[in-house]
């Protein structure tokens, strides 16, 4: 089997590093970067410390308007596709590389009106904001998708809500995958300005809807005004509104964006953890850190069921009082595997099998369904 996965963003990074693992193992992978992160920090530093190889292709799409980035990835995209002719193409998550990713490859053709199949990773994930641009990437991507690989019960009742109930499997989530995998390296890795705190809290924050919004941005920095040192590494999109705009409070420190072994080592440390990212969360319920989310919904809301997370919008006072109530700080309640066993990867492979098997196997050629 050939699979062509697409990857362009900081998370698509860390989910695709087990997947590609095990793929690799027993079959042919075209690895293609988007270009949508190139920084150092942003990229290179993923590959690094996940030890994901190096691209095949590097499409170099950079930064831009949502038009503009997904359009160029749309026409890069297209002939990287029909040079290799793949068997399949493999998306993840919900950034403009996933949805162009998912445009491509439902309607090339190659000779005989062959297409590649489609699966998504991480496929049946709501918000039900359709402010978020994450959202619209996601649902396009679901629709368009021949294999849904779904890493929660949750994600499945959404996908069998839109009629695609049919197209989706239950696997587990790959970022259990993952952490797991980088937490047994990485020890060493804590950066050195966390090595002389006893206590600190970890800030991530990077939604356009908090950033590119300067009231919002600044109600989340004055409840971040704490007793405690907070260790913020900051994402470029944020890094840009700061220099520009805003004063942090004395006690957050701001750092560079940190590498995967770097940010597992702070979360395991972390008394707490404030962030608005989706990955993050998940990862602070991992390591049994209580988590501040700085959004009005999330869509990790089993976190939030089961006592670890606590969704705060911009109330400048909620982190405080988070911090503050024993009850939620408590770190001993019960942490059940809600994200799967951590062989989430393996699932995928078997189940990316029985996809190729059915399509190429019965029905030697896949139809294009486009007219
Ligand atoms: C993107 C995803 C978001 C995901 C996040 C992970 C979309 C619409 N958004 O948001 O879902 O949660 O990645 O981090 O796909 N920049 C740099 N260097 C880089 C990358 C970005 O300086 O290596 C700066 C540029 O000024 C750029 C801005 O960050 O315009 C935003 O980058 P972009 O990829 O558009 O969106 P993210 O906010 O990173
Ligand atoms: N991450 C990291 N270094 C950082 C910030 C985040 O390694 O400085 C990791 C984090 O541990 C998680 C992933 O990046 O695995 C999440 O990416 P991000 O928050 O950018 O995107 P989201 O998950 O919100 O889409």
């Amino acid at each position: 089997m050939k699979v062509l996965t697409v990857v362009g963003a900081r998370p698509q990074f860390v989910k695709a590093a087990p997947v590609s693992r095990a793929l690799r193992a027993a079959h042919e992978e075209i690895l293609v970067h988007t270009g949508q992160h190139y920084d150092e920090s942003m990229s290179a530093a993923f590959f690094r410390d996940l030890e994901i190889p190096a691209p095949d292709v590097n499409l170099e799409v950079g930064s831009g308007a949502h038009g503009v980035m997904t359009g160029e990835m749309l026409r890069r995209l297209e002939p990287v596709v029909l040079e290799h002719e793949p068997h399949g193409v493999l998306v993840y998550g919900d950034t403009n590389s996933t949805l162009a990713a998912a445009v491509v490859s439902s309607k090339v053709a190659y000779g005989g009106g062959r297409r590649p199949w489609l699966a998504h990773v991480e496929a049946g994930l709501r918000s039900f904001n359709r402010r978020m641009p994450e959202e619209r990437n996601r649902v396009v991507a679901d629709h368009l998708s021949d294999l849904l690989l779904a890493p929660t019960d949750g994600a499945m009742e959404h996908l069998a809500r839109e009629g695609l109930g049919d197209r989706a499997e239950l696997v587990g989530d790959v970022m259990v995958d993952a952490h797991a995998w980088a937490a047994e390296r990485a020890d060493d890795h804590l950066p050195a300005v966390a090595r002389e705190l006893d206590r600190f809290v970890l800030l991530t924050m990077h939604r356009a809807e908090n950033v590119d919004d300067p009231s919002r941005l600044s109600a989340i920095l004055s409840g971040l005004a704490l007793e405690l040192p907070v260790i913020f590494p900051v994402h470029p999109r944020t890094r840009a509104v700061l220099g520009a705009t805003t004063r942090l409070p004395a006690n957050v420190v701001p750092i560079d964006p940190v590498g995967y072994l770097e940010m597992v080592a702070l979360e395991a440390r972390a008394h707490a953890i404030a962030t608005d990212s989706g990955g993050v969360q998940k990862e602070a319920y991992l390591v049994g850190v209580p988590c501040i989310t700085l959004r009005s919904e999330t869509e990790w809301v089993e976190t939030v069921d089961a006592g670890w997370n606590r969704v705060v919008d911009a109330d400048p006072g909620a982190v405080a009082a988070a911090l503050a109530d024993h009850e939620f700080m408590n770190a001993t309640r019960p942490r059940p595997p809600l994200y799967g066993d951590g062989h989430a990867a393996d699932r995928i492979i078997a189940a990316l099998e029985r996809l190729d098997a059915r399509i190429r196997g019965t029905h030697p050629v896949q139809e294009a369904t486009a007219s």
